[in-house]
C-alpha cells in the first residue's frame, strides 16, 4: 500500500478510543489530509457517506484495502532501550543490578563507536516498524553523537519517536567507563540533544521529540536530578525514567532519600504531564495518587517484569485510580520487539495476579485481593490510544484531528499465524484472534502520518 496523505481510505478494522470500548470499523471512509491528519471518519449509516464515497471515486482519491485485511492504529511502545537491541534474548538470568554492570553498561558503552550505533539502531528501527510500532519512546545512551544518529534514523525511516540522551552521573552506581563526567555534563548534554532535535532540518513537523532521561535515581546525583527537573519546567519536554522497578531499585531510593521513588521524582520536578515512569511495580496507592495528580503516566512492561521485577505491576488498581498507562517492551529487559507480546503478557500477568500462583493455597485465598484481570480489549487500548494519552500526542485512534498512524493486518498472509474461520469468527472476536495470534508476517503495511513506512 502507498502513501495515504490526501486520500480517502475505505477500510474495515478496529480501534479502542476509550478503555473498555472497541469500535469496529466496517467499510468506514477515513479522509486523510495532505499533512497526514485524519480529517473525518464516516460510517455507512452516517449522513454524507454515499456522497463522500462517490466524490472520492470521481476524483481518483479513493484507496481501498485488500480482502481479509484489517486496519488497526499503530502501536506505541512506551519503553525501549534502543542500544540494548544487540542483547535481545540474552542475559535474562541475573538480577537487575548485576545485569546492568555485567551486560548492559558494557554494551551501551560501545555506542561511542558510530559505525556500531548505525548498524544497531538501523536494525532496531526497521524491526520495530515491521512489528507495527509507529511511535517509540527511546532511551539512547550517554553519547551525544550516537543519540543524534538515532534521531536521524527515526526521521529517515519515518517512525514517530521520542528520543532521550541518557543522564547518569553518579560515580557510586555508574562505572567510570560509562557515565557522564559530572551533573553539568549530564544536563548540558541533555540540553544539546533537545536543541539538535528542535533544530533538525528534517523535523519541521516535530515528528521526533526530545526527552529528558535521567536513567533512574540510583544512577543520578541529586544535582543532576535537580538540574533536569529545572530543565523540564523550562522546556516543557517529555521526561522518562525508571521508577520502583525491583525490590533493589525501590529499596535503594527509600534508603537514599527516605521517601518513595515517586515522591522523590516529584520533589525534583520530574513528574509532569508527559513524564513516563517505566515499570512502577512497587508504587503505593499514595504514589498512584501523586502520579495521577501530576498527569504523569506509567509504561507497563509486563514481559520484562517477569524477568527482572520480582513482582507484577498492579495494573487494575492504577487504572481505577485514574493513572494514565501505556505499554512498553523494555527492550532488552523484555526479549521481544513485538507489542503483540506486550499485550499478551499484560493480559497473562493480570490474570496471574487475580488468581494467584501458589497451588498449595486454596483457590479462594490464592489471588491478590480486590484485583481483576484485563482482557484483550483493554490491552489493545493500552497499546494504542492509552499510549497516545500517556504521551499527550494525538495518535492511537481513528478520530478527526489524530495523525493517521496505522497498520494493516493481513489475516491471510501465507506465513502468518492467524487463522480466521468464516463460520466462527466475527465482530471483535476477529480482533481477539489478531491480538492473541498475530505475528510480524501478518503486518502487511505500516503508515506514520499518512506516509507508508512499510509497504
Ligand atoms: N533500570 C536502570 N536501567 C535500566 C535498564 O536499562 N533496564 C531496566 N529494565 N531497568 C533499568
Ligand atoms: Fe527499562
Amino acid at each position: 500500500m502507498s502513501d495515504l496523505s490526501g486520500k480517502t481510505l475505505l477500510a474495515s478494522g478496529f480501534h479502542a478510543p476509550e478503555r473498555g470500548l472497541v469500535e469496529e470499523l466496517l467499510h468506514a471512509l477515513i479522509a486523510i489530509d495532505q499533512s497526514g491528519i485524519i480529517a473525518s471518519v464516516l460510517h455507512p449509516h452516517d449522513a454524507g457517506y454515499d456522497e463522500a464515497l462517490e466524490a472520492a471515486r470521481r476524483t481518483g482519491s479513493l484507496a481501498t484495502l485488500p480482502a481479509q485485511s484489517y486496519l488497526l492504529p499503530g502501536f506505541l511502545d512506551l519503553h525501549v532501550h534502543a542500544p540494548q537491541y544487540p542483547q535481545l534474548g540474552r542475559a535474562l538470568d541475573v538480577p537487575l543490578e548485576a545485569w546492568l554492570h555485567k551486560h548492559t553498561f558494557p554494551l551501551e558503552a560501545r555506542y561511542a563507536d558510530l559505525a556500531f550505533a548505525r548498524r544497531s539502531y538501523g536494525l532496531l528501527v526497521d524491526d520495530l516498524i515491521a512489528n507495527g510500532t509507529t511511535t517509540a519512546l527511546y532511551f539512547a545512551t550517554i553519547h551525544q553523537d550516537a543519540t543524534r544518529l538515532l534521531v536521524d534514523i527515526c526521521l529517515e525511516r519515518g517512525q514517530r519517536a521520542l528520543v532521550g540522551k541518557v543522564a547518569m552521573d553518579n560515580p557510586d552506581e555508574c562505572p567510570a567507563y560509562y557515565r557522564d563526567s559530572s551533573a553539568d555534563a549530564a544536563i548540558d548534554g541533555t540540553r544539546a540533544l533537545i536543541d539538535y532535535v528542535h533544530r533538525h532540518p528534517d523535523n519541521a513537523t516535530g515528528r521526533v521529540k526530545p526527552v529528558i532521561t535521567p536513567r533512574f535515581i540510583p544512577s543520578c546525583t541529586d544535582a543532576a536530578l535537580e538540574g533536569l527537573g529545572t530543565l523540564a519546567q523550562e522546556c516543557g519536554c517529555h521526561v522518562q525514567t525508571h521508577c520502583s522497578e525491583s525490590d533493589w531499585a525501590h529499596g535503594y531510593v527509600l534508603q537514599r532519600h527516605g521517601i518513595s521513588d515517586t515522591s522523590s521524582l516529584d520533589r525534583f520536578g520530574l513528574l509532569r504531564a508527559g513524564s513516563v515512569l517505566a515499570h512502577a511495580n512497587f508504587i503505593t496507592l499514595a504514589d498512584m495518587e501523586t502520579i495521577r495528580v501530576r498527569k504523569a503516566a506509567v509504561a507497563h512492561c509486563a514481559v520484562s517484569n517477569a524477568y527482572f521485577a520480582g513482582a507484577v505491576f498492579p495494573l487494575r488498581a492504577a487504572l481505577e485510580k485514574g493513572v494514565k498507562v501505556g505499554l512498553g517492551t523494555d527492550i532488552s529487559g523484555g526479549p521481544s520487539a513485538s507489542m503483540f507480546d506486550a499485550m499478551r503478557a499484560t493480559v497473562m500477568s493480570s490474570r496471574m495476579l487475580e488468581t494467584g500462583t501458589d497451588p498449595a493455597l486454596a483457590a479462594e485465598t490464592r489471588g491478590t485481593a480486590g484485583t481483576t484481570r484485563v482482557d484483550f480489549r483493554e490491552a489493545f487500548h493500552l497499546a494504542t490510544a492509552g499510549g497516545g494519552a500517556a504521551l499527550g500526542l494525538p495518535v492511537g485512534r481513528f478520530s478527526p484531528g489524530y495523525h493517521f498512524d496505522a497498520i494493516l493486518v493481513d489475516t491471510a498472509a501465507p506465513r502468518g499465524t492467524i487463522h480466521l474461520w468464516d463460520e466462527l469468527d466475527d465482530g471483535d472476536g476477529i480482533l481477539q484472534k489478531i491480538v492473541y495470534s498475530a505475528s510480524r508476517a501478518n503486518i502487511a503495511s505500516v503508515w506514520v502520518g499518512g506516509r507508508a513506512v512499510l509497504a
